[in-house]
């Protein structure tokens, strides 16, 4: 599929068995994600722009390379604050902005309750995550959201996705790249992945 492109490495794989099993603990829980974030970051960020600085090594000037553009992280609330510490860590220049909806169960739709982005969102490369992408409504709704705040150059990282989630996004979304560690089976009657780990926030926060 284009623009989809699952992160196969056995690091990840074995990470993401240990963060599906439901004996793993809050905290083990937490301390995975960051670590697959991390690990899912340097593969997304593989065809970002360079530019060439001068550096004085301590024996002699190089021209070397840094980052070339302003790099924003979308966090869709509230599971992927479990991604947030990886960004912040691996690219300490980043800009975090933060995107609630709840859904109205009237008519299934997500609606924000809360809105708080980057000021430069426009110029910046976004990265906007959720650790799980299900139906496609949420992400769907907060790549509407960026890109009414001007953001052209996006793409959506998720830790594991059902094919529906996957289908809806590259059908409302096509220019998005999307990157996930697993592409699970299905959605159950319920909207939750299967296999999947559970619910995310839960999991994360230990609330349930
Ligand atoms: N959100 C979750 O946290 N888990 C799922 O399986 C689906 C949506």
């Amino acid at each position: 599929m284009k623009n989809f492109t699952v992160i196969n490495h056995p690091l990840i794989r074995h990470k993401l068995t240990q963060i599906r099993d439901k004996d793993t603990s809050h905290s083990d829980f937490r301390r995975l994600l960051k670590e697959l974030t991390g690990f899912m970051l340097y593969e997304v960020m593989a065809d970002f722009p360079m530019r060439e600085v001068e550096v004085e090594t301590p024996l002699e000037r190089a021209t070397c390379l840094e980052l070339g553009c302003e790099i924003s992280c979308v966090l869709i609330l509230r599971a992927a604050l479990g991604m947030e510490d990886a960004f912040i860590e691996l690219v300490p220049e980043a800009r975090i902005g933060h995107v609630g909806l709840y859904r109205n169960e009237e008519t299934l739709e997500p609606v924000e309750y809360y809105v708080k982005l980057p000021k430069n969102v426009a110029e910046s490369a976004v990265i906007v995550v959720d650790p799980m992408l299900a139906t496609g409504n949420s992400a769907t709704k907060a790549l509407d959201i960026v890109k009414k705040h001007g953001a052209k150059t996006i793409k959506f990282v998720s830790l594991v996705a059902a094919p529906e989630g996957v289908a809806k996004l590259t059908k409302s979304h096509p220019d998005v790249s999307i990157y996930t560690a697993s592409l699970d089976r299905c959605l159950n009657e319920k909207g939750y992945i299967m296999p999947g780990l559970g619910d995310a926030g839960d999991r994360l926060f230990g609330t349930k």
